[in-house]
């Protein structure tokens, strides 16, 4: 699909009705994170980890607000996949009572850090995962290579920055922290022209010989080309007002997104060489 084609099936999306935020009844911060993360529950009772729109990450780049948005359409497009590549992913709405009542504590290093009220980006609580940068081995190893290849096709097509993932108890890997995805730190037009796609390889998944047998890849990329434009177009549409993310920059990324995806097989093809 082209630009203009783009923008006005994202214009259509946008005026559905979206979604309903979810809401925030409490925020119990995490221990560490660059964008100092919070365990939020929302109003149903389910938990997600809550990035808020005043995040030190958005807050030095400002609007229009690049690492929330990008962490919730790379978490939209992680749910294309059956099974999902990406924890569920959803706007969070912060009430101005339950911002109040949180604090990140001072570290050593940071003053104390409020969170921001209204919306901010959720991913749903995955009990019993653990991140791969905190697991010593013994899970990743047991991680299938097909499910590694899902994981390497998924971050390579979108440009993945400081690459990470949960492994779950029942062994699969979830794609998260998204917020570096597609154009780094900025919202940088200049950024959607160049298309080159390059292998995004996690290190903790780096020595696995069987990521050099191109037939590991097959049915990930299958899956990937299977994805009607349309649904991936969808992602970029609904985004909340107040992060104030254009229609024009939302179709040039999607436009972005469109044309990485069939130069992802030639780029994983750096593994396979690797093995020969
Ligand atoms: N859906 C989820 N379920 C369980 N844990 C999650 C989920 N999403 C993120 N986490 C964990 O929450 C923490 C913060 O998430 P994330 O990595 O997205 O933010 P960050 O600002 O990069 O933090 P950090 O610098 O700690 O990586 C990480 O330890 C990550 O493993
Ligand atoms: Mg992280």
């Amino acid at each position: 699909m082209d630009l203009p084609d783009i923008a006005a099936w994202l214009a259509a999306c946008d005026g559905e009705p979206a979604p309903p935020r979810l809401r925030a009844r409490l925020l119990v911060p995490r221990t560490t994170g660059g964008s100092k993360p919070w365990d939020c529950q929302v109003e149903d009772g389910s938990w997600y980890v809550v990035k808020s729109m005043a995040n030190p990450q958005d807050r030095r780049t400002g609007k229009p607000v690049k690492f929330l948005a990008t962490d919730l359409i790379c978490g939209r497009l992680g749910q294309l996949f059956r099974p999902a590549l990406t924890p569920q992913a959803a706007v969070v709405e912060i009430p101005p009572a339950v911002a109040e009542a949180a604090v990140h504590p001072r570290t050593r290093r940071r003053p104390a850090e409020r969170p921001s009220p209204g919306p901010g980006f959720g991913s749903q609580l995955v009990e019993g995962a653990v991140e791969i940068k905190a697991d010593r081995g013994e899970r990743i190893a047991s991680v299938p290579p097909a499910e590694v290849a899902r994981l390497v096709t998924f971050q390579t097509w979108l440009r993945g920055v400081d690459v990470s993932a949960l492994v779950t108890a029942d062994r699969r890997l979830l794609s998260i922290d998204h917020g570096f995805y597609l154009t780094a730190h900025r919202w940088d037009r200049a950024d959607f022209e160049t298309v080159q796609v390059t292998v995004k390889l996690p290190s903790q998944l780096r020595d696995r010989e069987a990521l050099s047998e191109p037939a590991v890849f097959a049915p990930a990329l299958a899956e990937l080309s299977a994805i009607a434009d349309e649904s991936i177009i969808r992602a970029f549409a609904a985004l909340p007002t107040e992060w104030e993310v254009s229609l024009s920059l939302r179709a040039r990324a999607a436009h972005f997104v469109l044309r990485r995806r069939p130069l992802v097989a030639q780029a994983l093809s750096a593994l396979w060489r690797r093995g020969r």
